[in-house]
């Protein structure tokens, strides 16, 4: 079985998707990792985001750099969604995350195109948002708890950059698959969330 969670920034997907894994026993890949990790690697050498050779050569990143907890900074979250609008960038991360979607005994992955580009033939497709203001609210209390000092106005600001960027680019924008099923987590707690989106698994594996 392959389940494909995809929505923005902050919405909570990885947390669903590290709890469905749990549940259902399957590997899990947060594919904006990889994203991260090449505007990562284009900062280290000294590449601009913007330019699509230089992105390209991020892809050829170390895997080390992915236990990096640097990667999970806003900073770098920004670099992720500059270099992912380049096509060239997306096709060299593909087959990495083919792959892992199509491992025998099946996977979750999450991100902004797993139901639509990674794994169209996914049995379970959960597009998860929330609201601006419940995403800030959450990205602020984390950025809290790490001793950060953004205002709870740039974070927001931050985010409508941000999803603005990834839903308009003309390769694999963030848009929901035709049969997704969409969860909006705005009013939910984290426990609430993920007995709402076992529910729709159980719900696919039922009817299949
Ligand atoms: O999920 P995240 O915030 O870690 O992702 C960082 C950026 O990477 C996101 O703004 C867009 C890009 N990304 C993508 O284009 N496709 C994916 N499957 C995952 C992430």
């Amino acid at each position: 079985m392959i389940i494909a969670v995809d929505g923005p920034t902050a919405s909570g997907k990885g947390t669903i998707a590290k709890a469905l894994a749990a549940h259902y026993g399957l590997p899990h890949l947060d594919t904006g990792l990889l994203y991260r990790a090449v505007g990562r690697q284009v900062s280290l050498i000294g590449g601009d985001p913007d330019n699509a050779a230089d992105a390209l050569a991020g892809c050829d990143f170390p895997d080390a750099l992915l236990s990096d907890p640097e990667l999970r900074s806003e900073h770098i979250g920004g670099l992720a969604s500059r270099v992912s609008i380049h096509p060239d960038v997306r096709q060299a991360l593909y087959e990495r995350q083919r792959s892992f979607a199509t491992q025998p005994g099946g996977a979750v992955l999450d991100g902004r195109d797993i139901g639509t580009v990674i794994a169209p033939e996914a049995e379970v497709k959960l597009f998860v948002t929330a609201s601006v203001a419940a995403r800030a609210e959450r990205r602020f209390r984390e950025m809290q708890d790490r001793g950060g000092s953004a205002t709870l106005e740039d974070i927001a600001a931050n985010l409508r950059r941000r999803d603005e960027r990834d839903s308009s680019r003309a390769a694999a924008p963030l848009i929901p698959a035709p049969n997704a099923y969409l969860i909006d987590t705005s009013a939910l707690g984290r426990d609430e969330a993920i007995a709402a989106v076992i529910a729709v698994v159980e719900e696919v594996l039922a009817a299949a």
